[in-house]
């Protein structure tokens, strides 16, 4: 049988909520799976920790950094074929610095950032989800700039984990205002909810 090496593949965000089926998937795949991730301190907590464990068990490795070391960043992507950010919200403008180190390995097959949500090019929902979605897109006209192959990933929202995180029933009762009739038919429903 044709021996075909896989591509190797590096994942910023790789300990987050995604970002641990993307690292289980790509191990499973058969990739050199490496994870980009913020050094465990003394401050880490113990579900971290047992991430870095689990992960280093799966024969992950685990590259300890900041988005703003970018030396370390091209010197590491010199080493990869496939890159996948799996950022949270509050970084994904810190994905510049990973295309800007991108375009100086001038190496990388394919890089997906961090979308896994809604298609942010078609859809204009409510100001404060529209700012979110404007930051996604400054992202991904950034990765078109830079002549990198990519693939962008809608994939729709999970209803129960944003359920749980607007509506946090675990918390005391808040008031919720539903826009329209209530009778609207869709399953992005969150898009229409203005927690007060
Ligand atoms: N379709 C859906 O329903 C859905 C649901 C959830 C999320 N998403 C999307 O998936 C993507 C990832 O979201 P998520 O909830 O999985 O992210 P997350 O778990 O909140 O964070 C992912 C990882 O980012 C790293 N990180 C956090 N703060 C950082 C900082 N200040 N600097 C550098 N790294 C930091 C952390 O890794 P380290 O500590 O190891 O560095 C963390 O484990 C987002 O684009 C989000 O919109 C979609």
């Amino acid at each position: 049988m044709e021996n075909i090496e896989l591509s190797k593949i590096l994942i910023f965000g790789g300990t987050g909520y995604i970002g641990k089926f993307m690292v289980k998937a790509s191990v499973s795949s058969g990739h050199k799976t490496c994870v980009y991730a913020r050094p465990i301190t003394p401050q880490s907590s113990p579900s971290k920790i047992q991430i870095h464990q689990e992960f280093q068990a799966m024969g992950v490795a685990i590259v300890e950094g900041e988005l703003d070391e970018h030396d370390k960043l091209v010197s590491l992507l010199h080493q990869v074929d496939v890159v996948i950010s799996t950022l949270p919200y509050p970084q994904v403008l810190a994905q510049l610095k990973i295309i800007d180190a991108m375009k100086v390995s001038g190496n990388i097959k394919r890089f997906i950032p961090s979308d896994f949500g809604i298609e942010e090019d078609r859809v204009s929902p409510l100001p404060p989800f529209q700012a979110f979605l404007d930051k996604k897109r400054e992202v991904r006209r950034a990765v078109e700039a830079a002549g990198i192959p990519y693939t962008f990933v809608a994939a729709n929202c999970c209803g129960a984990y944003f359920v749980n995180i607007l509506l946090r029933p675990h918390e005391q009762p808040r008031d919720i205002t539903v826009y329209g009739d209530g009778k609207a038919k869709g399953n992005c429903f969150f898009a229409t909810l203005f927690l007060s």
